[in-house]
């Protein structure tokens, strides 16, 4: 099988509903759309998935402040996500909630097994408990007393409760994460989470009865079950497991957004699983390999195929926080630059693969060099100049008769050859701003060859008239390949280039971005500016 024939099933973590989304979270969420838009555009079998975490003490004490119940805080809160990735037309298949009856139901079947494999026992939990992470911490963790994540004092809790009997899986982690080297990407994560597995594993407790808003444990339902080894549940739940034949999300009116595709005849768990991809943020690998691999197999189940964690944002040099009054809103940013920009801004200079800062000079600053001046000048004069000189009808291709333009000529065309291994292996890296790159590198080029090969000069001598169809053949193939290729990346913008180049973008990306894909005499739309320059004033 092709690794475009093999299924992908991409997931964002579900999000807490304590609070509205910031753009760390929009991060989290834009590169797994952005993975789910690329592998669906190369006609790979893609489920994608998203939703909201709403059980647990955090959610339960931010709708006690506000005076409401937590399933009346988190129906206003899931409403908000939604208008956000609406908003961000983020196309997910799946919106799951933890409060899903089956979800709920799918958890208690997991403590059962890991009852019937006995893996649970009762003991006394003493910790220092951080709401904010829903996570236990010892005091070699904490930094100056606080949590390391939100630098807030822990709470001191201690009840009777059930342990999971974590440390029993250290061996099995460490010999899966060896034989399988790609399953927790980048590579310095995965070192991080072997070097912890070096140190031992501790049991850990699963169970917490100071409180009730979680699933019941079914033999004792006074104990609520932790909300993280709850929630992690969904992503099987999800697809229905353990025995459903649909994904039990259909069921709910208006809740999934798009087409999936589990062929007939078969389970969507046996069919998606085993190719599950983990979008996390470096946060919460840790539960999303150590914790969560060890509850599948302790309930006798694989783990995914792999985790991949990116860093995160900082603002302007300082932590983003409420406190400080930084935090990004991506609804806003969205709203007065534009979705693509702030998906720009993201891929680009985002925390893929270590942390990051949101400079928003450096937002105007690519904004205006790689979309205005770069893509949009590109497409824009391009399209201007075939309208002008020869009344918007795509010329046949004809080679130069000058050997330097000739050779930039095949310079575009080995780089719209080439586009699609150079992205193609940037994605399955993981790298979005590596893709992007290979993507620019085109558009750099052709902005050069319109520069060098001058159309509006050669329109003047009538001498130059094949040269002149050869210049604008070669822009209306580049300006094709780009409409594709930027697809994944600025939806809109692949839209609107699609719409004014005066075609549907519906062919595979492989055999799209292929050289002599546009045939002479092909009427072109009305051009338009794609982005508008800014004006902003920005230091450096
Ligand atoms: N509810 C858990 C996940 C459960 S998954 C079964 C959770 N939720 S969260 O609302 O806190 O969102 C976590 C995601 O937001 C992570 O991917 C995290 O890395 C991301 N971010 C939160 N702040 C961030 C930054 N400042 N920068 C980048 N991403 C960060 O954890």
């Amino acid at each position: 099988m092709t690794d475009t024939e093999r299924p992908i099933y991409i997931t964002t973590p579900l999000y807490y509903v304590n609070d509205e989304l910031h753009i760390g979270h929009a991060t989290t969420t834009i590169y797994a759309d952005t993975l789910a838009r690329f592998w669906r555009s190369c006609g790979r079998p893609t489920l994608f998935l998203t939703g909201s975490d709403e059980h647990g003490q955090k959610i339960h004490k931010a709708a006690t402040a506000a005076g409401t119940t937590p399933r009346g805080f988190a129906d206003k809160i899931v409403g908000k996500f939604n208008e956000l990735w609406q908003i961000l037309d983020i196309t997910h298949d799946i919106f799951i909630r933890t409060t899903d009856p089956f979800h709920e139901s799918a958890v208690q079947r997991v403590f059962e097994r890991l009852k019937e494999n006995d893996l649970l026992y009762k003991s006394t939990y003493k910790a220092l408990y951080c709401v904010d992470c829903e996570t236990n911490y010892t005091e070699k963790d904490l930094v100056d007393g606080k949590c390391p994540v939100h630098k807030t004092a822990p709470q001191n809790v201690e009840e009777d409760n059930y342990f999971f009997k974590l440390s029993s899986f250290t061996d099995k982690l460490k010999s899966h994460i060896e034989a399988n080297p790609d399953c927790i990407v980048p590579e310095p994560r995965k070192n991080e989470i072997l070097g912890k597995l070096r140190e031992g594993l501790n049991d850990t407790s699963v169970t917490r009865v100071q409180f009730d808003w979680g699933v019941q444990l079914p033999w004792e339902p006074k104990h609520v079950i932790w909300v993280w080894t709850d929630a992690l549940v969904n992503y099987i739940s999800a697809l229905g497991w353990p025995d459903n034949d649909h994904l039990p999300t259909d069921d709910f009116e208006g809740r999934n957004r798009h087409a999936h595709a589990t062929p007939e005849g078969k389970k969507p768990f046996e069919y998606w699983w085993p190719e599950a991809v983990h979008i996390v943020g470096k946060d919460i690998l840790w539960h999303h390999s150590v914790i969560w691999w060890s509850e599948l197999l302790g309930a006798g189940l694989n783990p995914p195929k792999q985790v991949f964690a990116h860093g995160w944002w900082q603002v302007e040099g300082d932590k983003m926080s409420k406190t400080l009054g930084n935090v990004i809103k991506p609804g806003e940013v969205a709203d007065k630059y534009g979705r693509d920009a702030l998906r720009y801004h993201v891929l680009r200079e985002g925390p893929a693969r270590g942390d990051a800062d949101w400079r928003h000079a450096a937002f105007v600053t690519r904004y205006n060099a790689d979309l205005a001046n770069g893509l949009g000048n590109l497409v824009n004069r391009s399209l201007n100049m075939l309208n002008k000189y020869f009344d918007g009808l795509v010329p046949a291709e004809v080679a130069f008769e000058q050997p330097a333009l000739e050779k930039l000529r095949h310079g575009l065309i080995a780089r719209v050859n080439g586009m699609h291994a150079a992205v193609h292996t940037a994605i399955v890296a993981f790298d979005l701003d590596g893709a992007l790159e290979a993507v620019w590198h085109l558009v750099r080029e052709a902005n050069q060859f319109v520069n060098e090969s001058a159309p509006f000069k050669l329109a003047k001598d009538p001498a130059r008239a094949n040269d002149l169809a050869a210049s604008m053949h070669a822009l209306c193939e580049v300006v094709h390949a780009l409409a594709y290729a930027v697809k994944p990346f600025l939806p809109d913008a692949a839209d609107k280039i699609a719409h004014q180049f005066g075609i549907e973008l519906d062919a595979n990306l492989q055999d799209a971005l292929a050289w002599g894909q546009v045939k002479a005499g092909h009427k072109i739309g009305t051009p338009a500016p794609l982005f508008v320059r800014l004006d902003e004033k920005v230091d450096g």
